[in-house]
């Protein structure tokens, strides 16, 4: 076992990966029980998660405990919680269960579009509001919430780029909620990431009928993204986007939004608007 599964007093660290059925939460779950921790795994599917569990459990001496739980919905959201909060030392929690839903706004149904925000927003929120708690009284842990490079893509067309409102307005709310809640947690010792992937080898793609082999982007295997988070969380990057090679791109962001704020803090409306008021 890697050092990285035992905190400062020797004691084994544990982490809850959602999403931990396939693709990049199944890959995370790999990769923490061979650092050492023990796991908690939540999905739908018990049986992929089972199956998980059989394989790493013996294969790495770690506990892996399987929790089957819809997080589009209210109950299974809440089982979750309460399951965090009853283990109040929680190291690492990876909100990464997610889907696509790629189609024209106007198409897609209602319901789709709830369940795509309780899932990547709802239960995002309320199970970091669960786990923080304890690892901010401890002066230790983390939180990596899986977002998406398009969160980053409100400007662009679609075509070329997937029909998204909904889904990139998710990964936005999560890489927003992400940054600001590492800037209020600096100092306490717990570190927050929003992990923006562009396209990852996985089933997510394939659950929406599409095939991102035919993508004219290159595609990163789950482990090598997993490894950069992990290297990424280890330096304190908030945001990190495993393909970039130049985060001062990033910082760009940071700086033209700083810019806006403190441009536009005035009570006078713009002279722009002068020709329209009455
Ligand atoms: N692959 C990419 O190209 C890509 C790019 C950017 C961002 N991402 C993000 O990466 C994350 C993981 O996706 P992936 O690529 O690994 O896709 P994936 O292989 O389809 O895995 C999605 C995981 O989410 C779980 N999940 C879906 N709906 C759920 C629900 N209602 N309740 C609980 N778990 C649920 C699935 O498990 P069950 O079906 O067993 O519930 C599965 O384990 C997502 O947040 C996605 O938005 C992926």
């Amino acid at each position: 076992m890697n050092d990285a599964g035992r905190d400062s007093q020797g004691r084994r660290r544990r982490a809850l990966v959602t999403g931990a059925s396939s693709g990049i939460g199944q890959a995370f779950a790999e990769r923490l029980a061979r650092d050492g921790y023990d796991l908690i795994v939540v999905a739908r599917r018990r049986d992929r998660l089972e199956a998980l569990a059989r394989r790493l459990s013996p294969e790495s001496s770690v506990s892996v405990e399987v929790v089957s739980a819809d997080l589009s919905r209210d109950d299974g959201i809440a089982m979750v919680e309460s399951r965090i909060a009853r283990e109040l030392e929680l190291d690492l929690l990876v909100n990464n269960a997610g889907f696509g839903a790629y189609m024209p706004f106007v198409e897609l149904p209602p319901e789709r579009a709830a369940e795509l925000i309780r899932l990547q927003v709802l239960a995002v929120t309320l199970l970091s509001r669960a786990a923080l708690p304890a690892m901010v009284a401890r002066g230790s842990g983390a939180v990596i919430n899986v977002s998406s490079r398009l969160a980053f893509s409100a400007s662009l067309p679609s075509p070329p780029l997937p029909r998204r409102a909904v889904y990139a307005a998710a990964k936005s709310y999560i890489n927003t909620f992400s940054r600001i809640l590492a800037n209020e947690l600096a100092g306490t010792g717990v570190r927050v990431q929003a992990l923006c992937p562009g396209v990852v080898r996985s089933e997510f793609h394939e659950v929406q009928g599409m095939d991102a082999s035919r993508f004219p982007v290159g595609i990163m295997s789950p482990e090598d993204l997993v490894d950069a988070s992990l290297a990424g969380l280890a330096r304190d990057e908030v945001v990190c986007i495993p393909a970039l090679d130049d985060p001062g791109l990033f910082a760009a962001i940071d700086a033209s939004e700083r810019r806006l704020l403190e441009e536009s803090h005035g009570g006078e409306v713009s002279k722009r608007y002068d020709s329209t008021r009455g």
